[in-house]
């Protein structure tokens, strides 16, 4: 077979600017209202035509991940995708799939299922096949409430347990710097310690700027996950010092942000950070704009 030469998807990592938990479903799941924007840093997904299904991982989180975790979700991803386009009529040959683990694991900014839709995203391209969109959601809803907000990769309200998207068109482009003690928390342990579950949702109105609706919005899951690992309290104080705008803890934890004011100063933070705690992970990144902010980046004022 000819090889169609090899397709990259970054998977860009899920940050929750705001989860507000809103209520709780009949079978346990937790309703949830969330404003998510994506990080240009993530993890890389390649994707290359071959004699038989073969799955590689480097990176340096790659080891951490074993055989267990992302992986799966990929190798997941994979085989519900080649179901869905055998079943279209289609063709879906054995590929080669090497994923480089930068992202930190089980760390709240949807590593995994940023993993996942990049593979729906990519593996669409090498087998040159474009499903209904109502289908890949599908799909991406079978494998996480989290990948169908992962596969549109852009900045979005959404509800439910996540699978209720709405874009967020107006999203500015934020500077950021990404930060985790290298430690985890269970997030069944985060929810089960929330102290109510019926919290005021997402409010609809706006600031004149962003940086002030996102400031009275709140993570609900931050108080549980701080009591569980002082670590996040700790962190999210490096970043307040290194003069972040803004810092909040993304998804269930340990991963925390500070929103910068331009990227030299999210970058400069980072390298201060980083000679702070060496064997703690901080990454300076830039967001993705909604669509109709093309490269803005938040001001002052
Ligand atoms: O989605 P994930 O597999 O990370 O969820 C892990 C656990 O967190 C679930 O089994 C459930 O106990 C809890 N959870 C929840 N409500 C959600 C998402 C997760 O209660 N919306």
């Amino acid at each position: 077979m000819p090889d169609k030469g090899m397709i990259v998807e970054d998977a860009f990592a899920k940050i929750n600017l705001a989860l507000h938990v809103t209520g709780q479903r009949d079978d346990g799941y937790h309703l949830l209202d969330m404003l998510v924007t994506f990080a240009r840093h993530g993890d890389r997904l390649e994707f290359s035509t071959a004699d038989k299904d073969s799955f590689e991982m480097s990176g340096r989180f790659g080891a951490a991940l074993g055989d267990a975790g992302a992986d799966n979700l990929v190798i997941r991803a994979r085989d519900r995708l080649r179901d869905a386009v055998l079943q279209a009529g289609a063709d879906a040959p054995p590929v080669h799939i090497h994923l480089q683990k930068k992202l930190p694991i089980a760390s709240g900014i949807g590593g995994g299922s940023a993993d996942a839709a990049a593979t729906l995203r990519g593996l669409s391209r090498l087998w040159n096949i474009s499903l209904p969109a109502s289908v890949l959601d599908e799909i991406a809803l079978g494998l996480g409430a989290d990948v169908p907000m992962c596969l549109h990769s852009t900045p979005l309200i959404a509800r439910g347990i996540g699978e209720l998207i709405e874009p967020v068109a107006d999203m500015p482009q934020f500077a950021m710097v990404l930060a985790n003690p290298l430690k985890g928390v269970s997030t069944p342990e985060v929810f089960r310690r929330l102290g109510t579950k019926t919290n005021p949702p997402l409010s609809t109105g706006r600031a004149a700027h962003w940086l002030d609706t996102i400031r009275l919005m709140r993570n609900d899951l931050e108080p549980p996950a701080r009591a569980l690992l002082p670590e996040i309290g700790e962190i999210s104080a490096m970043l307040a010092e290194q003069g972040a705008d803004l810092v909040r803890m993304s998804g269930s934890g340990a991963t925390c942000f500070g929103l910068f004011q331009s990227f030299e100063l999210a970058e400069a933070a980072a390298v201060m950070l980083h000679r702070q705690r060496p064997d703690w992970y901080f990454q300076a990144t830039e967001t993705i704009p909604g669509e109709n902010m093309d490269g803005e980046e938040h001001g002052r004022s």
